[in-house]
C-alpha cells in the first residue's frame, strides 16, 4: 500500500489582535472536514479561545498543548474530538507559563515540529492558532509550518506589524524552515459597502506581493454568536454568506497546498 501523504501544517498568524485568527481556523477546518478531510486544529494562545469555541471548558482539560510544548506528554494523550469531524490539541491559560519555562530551552523554534511530527501521517490538515504575539510559540509555529495564512482585517489601521510579521518570516525561512510557503493574506470583517474597505483591499496584494484569498470573509454578527454556541458559523449559519465565505476561501486553500 502506497504511503498515506504526510498532512500539510497551516500556521494562521497575526500578532494584531483581534483579526479572527481563532474565527478563520474554526472556519476553515469545519470547511475542511465537510469536504472529508482530516483535520487537527491547534490551540497555541494561551487565551484558549479556540478551545472555548469548541465547546470546551479549558479550566476542565487535563492534559493540553501545554505538556506537550514542555515534552511532557505525546500529542495522543492531549487529543480531544472537538464534533464536526475535528480533532483538537486543546490549551489552557497554564500555556503562558509552559511558554516561558520553553523560552530557555535550546531547540525551543523546533518543538512543535518535532511534536506534530508523528500526527502529520494521521490527517490532512492540521491548522495552528496562534496568539497575537511574535512569541516563542507562533515562532514554533512558522518553524513547524508548512503554509501561513494571515488574517487580517479590512481597514487601514490593521495593516501595521503585517510588515514585522512577513520580515519573521524571511527569517524563519532562512534560518529554520525552507518549506514554509506564504499561502495568502485573508481579509476578514469586510465591509463591501465601504469604499474604503474596497480600495484597502486592491492594495493589499500589490503592497505585500502576496496572493490575497478571496473571497473576503464579510463582516457579519453571525461569527460573535457562533462561539456561544461551541459550534463553528458554518453548523450554527450553514448558509450564511460567511460560511459560504470561508467555504470558498479554504477550496482556494486546498489548491494551493
Ligand atoms: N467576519 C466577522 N464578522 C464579525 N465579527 C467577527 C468576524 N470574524 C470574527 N469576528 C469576531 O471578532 C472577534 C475576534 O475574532 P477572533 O477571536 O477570531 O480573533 P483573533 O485574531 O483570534 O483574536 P486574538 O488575537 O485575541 O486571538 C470575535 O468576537 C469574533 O466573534
Ligand atoms: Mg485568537
Amino acid at each position: 500500500m502506497a504511503r498515506a501523504k504526510k498532512a500539510a501544517i497551516i500556521a494562521v498568524a497575526n500578532q494584531k489582535g483581534g483579526v479572527a485568527k481563532t474565527t478563520s481556523v474554526a472556519s476553515i477546518g469545519a470547511a475542511l472536514a465537510e469536504l472529508g478531510r482530516r483535520v487537527l486544529l491547534v490551540d497555541l494562545d494561551p487565551q484558549a479561545s479556540l478551545t472555548f469555541s469548541l465547546g470546551i471548558d479549558p479550566d476542565a482539560v487535563e492534559v493540553s498543548v501545554n505538556e506537550i510544548v514542555l515534552g511532557q506528554a505525546e500529542v495522543e494523550e492531549a487529543l480531544l474530538e472537538a464534533g464536526e469531524g475535528i480533532d483538537l490539541l486543546p490549551a489552557t491559560i497554564d500555556l503562558a507559563g509552559a511558554e516561558a519555562q520553553v523560552l530557555t530551552r535550546p531547540g525551543r523554534e523546533f518543538i512543535l515540529q518535532s511534536a506534530l511530527a508523528d500526527a502529520r501521517a494521521d490527517y490532512d490538515v492540521i491548522l495552528l492558532d496562534c496568539s497575537p504575539s511574535l512569541g516563542v510559540l507562533t515562532l514554533a509555529a512558522l518553524t513547524a509550518a508548512t503554509g501561513l495564512i494571515v488574517p487580517m482585517q479590512a481597514e487601514m489601521l490593521s495593516h501595521r506589524g503585517v510588515g514585522q510579521l512577513l520580515d519573521t518570516v524571511k527569517d524563519v525561512k532562512k534560518l529554520l524552515n525552507k518549506k514554509l510557503k506564504v499561502i495568502g493574506i485573508l481579509p476578514t470583517m469586510y465591509d463591501g459597502r465601504s469604499n474604503h474597505s474596497r480600495e484597502v483591499l486592491e492594495d493589499l496584494g500589490t503592497r505585500y506581493q502576496l496572493p490575497v484569498l478571496s473571497p473576503p470573509i464579510p463582516r457579519t454578527v453571525r461569527f460573535a454568536e457562533a462561539p456561544a454556541a461551541g459550534r463553528s458559523i458554518l453548523e450554527t449559519a450553514r448558509s450564511s454568506k460567511g460560511a459560504a465565505a470561508y467555504r470558498e476561501v479554504t477550496e482556494e486553500i486546498l489548491a494551493a497546498l
